[in-house]
């Protein structure tokens, strides 16, 4: 795991959008795999913002999202359809035919999740993943106790998340959908780099538990201790309670220029 501490979630974005773009300019066919939530607003502005003034193209890139909650239409203003168009997808050249976001409204949920795993696969795997983290540790929707070896599927949400996400449904909880379809651990395991993303005080329990905890089921991002190539940005908050955020800062610091968006 590479820890990267910035003073704010706008340096730790920006940063994390370098690295992108370097590959997207080193492989205009590259393979993204994108989530959705809070977190990655900034990226996907910063994204954007190279996009329109740095000619960065993502005409031939590839978009797999990492979820979608279970009977919500794409028109819903929470599906997570909706929010990819609105913060990336309708303001950079990506054509819509590359971007696909799990179906919620699929008829054979299973089918449709198979279905999504072999796209990924013809398409010659991730290259990037992007990842947010829950406050209960998840990544995408994989609430603790997922299985490690997991693949794309209908999931339950957790009271927690539940919780946590009804303030973008009014403050409802009862609102919020109970179900979804997620990748699974095994599917973002298998992507050739992991940026996992978490800002503010509320992510920093779950940080520590990943990053310094033991690999653990019951903390889903854990599993990236395991990763060959997982990249942690984090803000001043997020990284409050690391046992080693002197030494991560420290090796950080004496990174040549040039690995800095590597
Ligand atoms: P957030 O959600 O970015 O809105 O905090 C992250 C997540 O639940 O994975």
């Amino acid at each position: 795991m590479e820890i990267i501490i910035k003073n704010s979630p706008e340096e730790a974005s920006v940063l994390a959008a370098r690295v992108i773009a370097k590959l997207v300019r080193e492989k205009p066919n590259a393979v993204l795999g994108l989530a959705t939530g809070s977190t990655p607003v900034r990226l996907y502005q910063e994204l954007i913002r190279m996009h329109k003034e740095d000619g960065l193209s993502f005409r031939e890139v590839r978009c797999f999202n990492l979820d979608e909650y279970v009977a919500l239409p794409e028109t819903h203003e929470q599906s997570y359809h909706y929010f990819m168009q609105q913060q990336l997808f309708a303001h950079i050249d990506v054509q819509a035919k590359n971007t696909l976001v799990p179906d919620g409204m699929a008829k054979d949920i299973p089918a449709h999740c198979a279905d999504f795993e072999e796209q990924i696969k013809a398409c010659g795997g991730i290259d990037i993943q992007v990842l947010g983290i829950g406050s209960d540790g998840h990544i995408a929707f994989n609430e603790p106790s997922s299985s490690f070896a997991s693949r794309t599927r209908i999931k339950t949400l957790t009271e927690q998340t539940i919780e946590d996400n009804a303030r973008f449904f009014e403050g409802d909880e009862t609102q919020v959908p109970t179900h979804c379809i997620t990748m699974g651990i095994g599917t973002i395991m298998e992507a050739k780099m992991n940026i996992l993303l978490a800002f503010g005080e509320g992510k920093a329990e779950a940080i520590r538990e990943t990053c310094e905890g033991p690999v653990s089921a019951m903390v889903p991002a854990s599993i990236l201790q395991h990763h060959q190539v997982a990249k942690i940005f984090l803000d001043d908050g997020a990284s409050s309670k690391l046992k080693l955020k002197d030494y991560y800062e420290w090796v950080y610091k004496g990174k040549p220029e040039w690995q800095q968006d590597q």
